[in-house]
């Protein structure tokens, strides 16, 4: 922060999430790639917090890791029972060293996964600046249901948070929310937590009652007004995990949009927050690019396609391609209907078409697998082409082996190259050959023997047949039903 204040932020998270009906703690539950409660340390980071506690309940053992897998610094706090998230912050607050109890405390949930640091900080600078004891970031909405009210004084001042349970009719009308985020002065929240009760409609130690203790104490306390409520809003179901998501894919793509990407059918498109897209991108409909992936200037990928960690180099083309920890070089063209698995590496210009797999292939510039191929453990040299149903045999069973295969081969249709072996610059195969020796630069490998005809091979072994009906009409032009040329 700007300010010289040091801050601590509690994030809440030991609520069940029961409606989630679900194995994984609610906070857990992914969006756009990220955790809900992934989503909300990265927007506390953005305030460079001088720590942070995760109040965990229950399913700590599942929290815990993932926490500190992304903030290893974070404290992490156990609530044993739901008491309520005075109770929460009061557990919070014990498990910290006591020479960080100072500064700024902000208190988040760990279930909003479209906070933006941005706004907290925001928050955080406007409570700073107020010098008060309590901020509230409030929110107007049209259905206040279910959340506790701002109240306000004839002068507007803010008086207190009444929650839904325990509030007047006159009270429930107030469309001022509080959205949950609170930031206080530490050394009133100190002092406030031991005075928290919960003598209230849910029997619960109501964090929200700090606000009255701070106008007690005749410290001043305020509310903070957040234009774009949906930032604080949680998810309870999967309802509205699908709806935050959905939200928050939208807000991605509208980013990237006026970053300079096309986007045909934003309703079709998902990109995680991970994801990288230089300018003049276009992204067709019906595409998800996951993880870290990384699309080049110029690249065009669509329709269908599902590129997970993926890098896609300028100008490429990826059409209709499931395709997972691979590189695609500048100007390639993948698809449609391909299959790249981890280890996959296509160089500039290269080309992996219709109906091929790959997996731990580098696959060389220029160099091509146009057709019906799976190429396994494989190094391909630049300027290679590879005939139409190739396989790259790499599997004896029990051991995987390599094929390298030099530069501007030309490999004929349905070879199998049998792993290990080594097919040298410059080199041809036969159609229909099984490569298992090593084929030097330059060579022709021809391994199936010269073709044999049988004559009368089907008339004898398969009479009576339908086979057998149209060898023998075959073989006298006048009985001939159709002729070839006017098929
Ligand atoms: C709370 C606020 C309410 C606010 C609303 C916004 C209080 C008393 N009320 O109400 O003013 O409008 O959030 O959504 O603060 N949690 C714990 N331990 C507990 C209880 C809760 O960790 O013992 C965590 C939950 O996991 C959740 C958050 O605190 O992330 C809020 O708890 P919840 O029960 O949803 O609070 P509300 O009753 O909705
Ligand atoms: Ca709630």
């Amino acid at each position: 922060m700007s300010t010289t204040s040091t801050v601590t932020v509690i994030v809440l998270a030991a609520g069940g999430g029961t409606r989630m009906k679900s194995k994984t703690m609610k906070v857990l539950h992914p969006i756009s790639g990220r955790s809900m409660i992934g989503h909300v340390l990265h927007a506390v980071a953005a305030l460079e917090p001088h720590r942070v506690v995760a109040v965990v309940g229950s399913q700590r053992e599942q929290v815990g890791p993932h926490i500190q897998a992304q903030l290893p610094n974070a404290v992490l706090a156990v609530q044993e029972t739901q008491d309520g998230t005075g109770h929460a912050v009061r557990i919070a607050w014990e498990a910290l060293d006591p020479a960080d109890r100072a500064g700024t405390v902000l208190v988040a949930y760990g279930d909003t996964p479209l906070l933006e640091g941005e706004s907290l900080r925001a928050f955080a600078e406007d409570h700073l600046a107020a010098g008060r004891g309590v901020s509230i970031l409030s929110g107007v909405v049209a259905d206040p249901q279910g959340y506790g009210r701002v109240l306000r004084d004839s002068t507007g001042e803010v008086t207190g948070i009444v929650e839904q349970n325990d509030a007047t009719e006159e009270q429930a009308a107030v469309t001022e929310i509080n959205s949950g985020i609170l930031a206080f002065d530490a050394g009133f929240l100190d002092s406030a937590l031991p005075r928290l009760t919960n003598d209230n409609a849910k029997g619960e130690y109501y964090l929200t009652d700090a606000v009255q203790l701070a106008r007690d104490d005749g410290l001043a306390v305020g509310a903070f007004s957040i234009e774009d409520v949906l930032q604080t809003e949680g998810a309870n179901d999967r309802v509205q995990l699908a709806w935050l998501a959905k939200e928050k894919n939208r807000r991605i793509l509208n980013r990237w949009m006026k970053e300079g990407v096309t986007i045909i059918d934003p309703d079709t498109t998902w990109v995680d927050v991970d994801v990288r897209l230089e300018h003049d991108v276009a992204i067709l409909p019906g595409v998800q690019l996951l993880g870290t992936t990384v699309v080049a200037e110029d690249a065009v990928v669509g329709p269908d396609c599902t590129l997970k960690d993926v890098e896609v180099g300028e100008g490429a083309r990826v059409v209709r391609t499931h395709a997972e920890l691979a590189v695609i070089g500048a100007g390639a063209s993948v698809g449609p209907f391909s299959y790249l698995r981890p280890g996959t590496d296509l160089g500039a210009g290269g080309k992996i078409g219709a109906f091929v797999e790959t997996k731990n292939a580098r696959i060389g510039d220029g160099a091509k697998v146009p057709h019906l191929s799976y190429v396994g453990d494989a190094e391909i040299g630049e300027g290679t082409n590879i005939g139409a149903g190739t396989i790259f045999a790499n599997y004896d069973g029990v051991e995987k082996h390599r094929t390298v295969i030099g530069r501007h081969a030309r490999t004929a249709s349905n070879n199998t190259f049998v792993a290990p072996v080594n097919i040298g610059d410059g080199s041809g195969t036969g159609a229909g050959s099984v490569i298992r020796e090593d084929v030097p630069p330059g060579a022709l490998a021809v391994s199936a023997g010269p073709q044999r005809n049988i004559e009368g091979w089907t008339l004898r072994k398969r009479p009576g047949t339908a086979q057998a009906d149209a060898a023998s009409a075959g073989a006298d032009p006048a009985r001939r039903p159709n002729p070839p040329e006017t098929r």
